[in-house]
């Protein structure tokens, strides 16, 4: 849907009143294209605290958007990285404020901020302290920054770890991910490069569920053009909208009710050569507050958005369909971090994605070699958000520190990173720092 608004604060007389009144000034977010790959402008690599982390200059040569050596002129740096794993007391912070302070207003438009700090250690409550300012640091950052530019914080234990967090987060396909921490501590020295950099999910087979329509088929496409092979599942009803869009991105429809009982093993049926990417996306919403909700608008909330994720993993796993080095890649909902009046049901039940995730991640990697993470999306465009009241859905789109709706290609870009499990147990908000909620 059309964000009139931010079309209209780009024209002379937009720009005018908005100055004038103070109104949110979005800019549009440049996002990953075949032509702009890229973002574009320097890499700028700093420290923070005595100890930096080794080998991390080596890492960032291998992100797409290698750091710049000397002077920058008068170059805006397309993105910082601030090595901060070495704050251990609260005196170091000094440093972070010495370091980004004096290159913060020179970053270009749509540009990055990415801090790395080390995980707060349960033993040490000094550097516990230094490592958790980071998290309010970076938030508070991604609320100034303005000019569609993001700040996160990467919690890692080495460079290698940070690598696929640093690679999402210094490209364009980060545009509406913002304000939060993510946890990247994995590192397996035996996962070699994908051979098709381009392609990361070549040779791979990927189930998406709701992908006839909305943030579905954006994931379908994504994860066709990083190479995989698309089953793209939604209901009898959506039947032709799904036949289209598999045929778009050269996948194979399965026409397949997520909730029904048999829906496990009718999926296991439909991939006789396993499953590497299992993307849970199918939800609906039925809103009304909970004085006003009968039963009917609860129980199929909760099972399309949360029983039938728990039914269809728990049975994938268990039966072998997911193969070991796949990723699971489930569909929460800012709904469910913050809470929203009149969605008791559905941030219940996104909600409990989380609770499935958190618990599950730790042990589908040790057991079966898989990763589990899921998505938050914020305020997307798509026809649920569009059937929002007109006020509501202006608020929805304003309430975040980009000060408009992310696209469902934001989400997509989102899931086709954790698809490739360099994370675990991660709940990734695609919400643009929206103001409501974590
Ligand atoms: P949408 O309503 O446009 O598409 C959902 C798709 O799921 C539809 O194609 C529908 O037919 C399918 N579906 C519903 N029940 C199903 C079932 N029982 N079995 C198989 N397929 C089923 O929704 P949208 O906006 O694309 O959302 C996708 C996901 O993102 C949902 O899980 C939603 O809760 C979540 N989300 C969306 C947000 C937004 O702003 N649009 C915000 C936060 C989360």
């Amino acid at each position: 849907m059309a964000d009139r608004y931010l079309t209209f604060t780009r024209t002379a007389p937009g720009r005018f009143l908005t100055r004038g009144l103070g109104l949110p000034r979005p800019v549009p977010l440049r996002r990953w294209s075949p032509e702009h790959p890229a973002l574009e402008g320097p890499l700028l690599h700093l420290t923070a605290g005595d100890v930096p982390l080794p080998g991390l200059h080596e890492v960032l040569t291998r992100t797409g958007l290698p750091p710049h050596a000397g002077p920058l002129g008068t170059r805006r740096p397309a993105a910082v990285v601030l090595d901060a794993t070495g704050v251990a007391t609260v005196t170091a912070l000094v440093d972070v404020h010495a370091t980004l302070h004096p290159v913060v207003r020179s970053l270009a438009d749509c540009g990055r901020v990415v801090v790395l700090g080390a995980p707060p250690s349960p033993a040490d409550h000094h550097q516990a302290a230094a490592q958790q300012a980071l998290d309010g640091f970076v938030r508070s950052l991604a609320k100034e920054l303005g000019r569609g530019s993001t700040a996160t914080l990467v919690r890692t234990t080495s460079a290698p770890a940070a690598l696929p967090a640093l690679r999402f987060l210094l490209s364009p396909k980060s545009a509406y991910v913002s304000g939060q921490t993510i946890e990247a501590t994995l590192h397996d020295e035996s996962v070699p490069e994908p051979p098709e950099p381009e392609r990361p999910l070549a040779c791979r087979t990927a189930l998406v569920t709701g992908a006839a329509r909305g943030i579905g088929e954006a994931i379908a496409q994504v994860l066709a053009r990083d190479g995989a092979h698309v089953v793209a599942l939604d209901v009898p009803a959506a039947h032709t909208d799904l036949v289209r869009v598999a045929e778009r991105v050269g996948g194979t429809p399965l026409t397949l009710d997520i909730t029904a009982d048999d829906a496990g093993e009718r999926i296991a049926a439909a991939l006789p050569d396993g499953l590497d990417v299992l993307v849970h996306n199918a939800g609906i919403t039925r809103d009304r507050r909970l004085a006003n909700m009968a039963a009917d608008r609860w129980s199929p909330v909760i099972d399309v958005n949360l029983g039938s994720v728990l039914r269809t993993t728990d049975f994938l796993l268990k039966c072998g369909t997911l193969r070991r080095g796949g990723s699971v890649v489930a569909t929460a909902s800012v709904a469910g971090l913050a809470g929203n009046a009149g969605q008791t049901n559905y941030a219940a039940a996104k909600a409990g994605v989380t609770g499935l995730v958190r618990s599950l991640a730790p042990r589908a990697l040790a057991e079966h070699g898989i990763a589990v993470n899921a998505v938050a999306p914020g305020f997307i465009e798509t026809r649920m958000t569009a059937a929002v009241p007109l006020l509501i859905r202006e608020a929805g789109r304003r309430l975040n520190s980009l000060a408009q709706g992310g696209q469902p290609v934001d989400v997509a870009e989102a899931v086709a990173w954790l698809a490739l499990g360099g994370v675990n147990g991660q709940v990734l908000r695609v919400c643009g720092q929206s103001l409501l909620g974590a």
